[in-house]
């Protein structure tokens, strides 16, 4: 087996989607290895479950630079020193500007079926409520390569749940993210294989 993918994690919440992938990883399912975890603000849980766990972890507060872009620079940089190959999403809130090194590097989950239901403003509870304001009778999570708009890059992997008569978004929400625990591992793995072609919006899934 080749010698595993060296991933960071930026994270602003509570850090579930990141201790899947902890999870996979130490069980031998994903071949990558987690060098650095930055949060994008002080105290969240998310950073201190990482510390925990005994990832490298910083605190990069948007609110201590003064643009998206040198916020961005700051994180790249990190990413650079660390010899990251991969940056994954897990629940991050803030605008990247992407440097064009890490064009098709860095990876999201958003918890709907995107182009539906994502954008500014569409996090969290926001996404599910407004899933069944609309009536869809189906949700679900999208995994996107992350271009400089929120929840825009070309789509990796795309899982599906019913939504059901009686959901709260709470309901919903759990739903959904059982589905989210299968497609960022799927994403992933793909991308350590080296079976990800990104042809224009088109991500093509190369062999069997
Ligand atoms: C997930 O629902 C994910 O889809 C979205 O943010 C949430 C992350 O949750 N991008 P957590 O912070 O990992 O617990």
């Amino acid at each position: 087996m080749s010698s595993p993918l060296r991933m960071a994690v930026l994270l602003s919440g509570t850090g579930r989607t990141l201790m899947n992938i902890v999870d996979q990883q130490r069980a031998g399912k994903l071949n990558s290895r987690i060098e650095l975890v930055i949060a994008s603000r002080p105290n969240l849980v998310g950073a201190q479950r990482a510390v925990a766990v005994g990832l490298a972890t910083t605190v990069l507060d948007r609110r201590d630079f003064a643009s998206v872009e040198e916020h961005s620079r700051e994180i790249f940089a990190r990413c650079d020193q660390a010899g990251v190959q991969l940056v994954v999403l897990a629940g991050w809130l803030t605008l990247l500007s992407l440097p064009q090194r890490y064009e098709n590097r860095v990876m999201n989950i958003h918890p709907a079926l995107l182009p539906g239901f994502g954008g500014k403003g569409m996090y969290g509870h926001h996404v599910h409520q407004a899933v069944l304001d609309y009536g869809c009778k189906i949700s679900g999570c999208t995994v996107h390569f992350v271009d400089n708009s929120f929840d825009h890059g070309p789509i990796i992997v795309q899982q599906t749940c019913p939504v059901l008569d009686d959901d709260t978004v709470e309901t919903l929400a759990a739903r959904v993210f059982e589905q989210e625990l299968i497609a960022y591992p799927q994403a992933i793995s793909l991308f350590e294989k080296g079976k990800l072609k990104v042809e224009g919006r088109k991500v093509r899934i190369a062999g069997p």
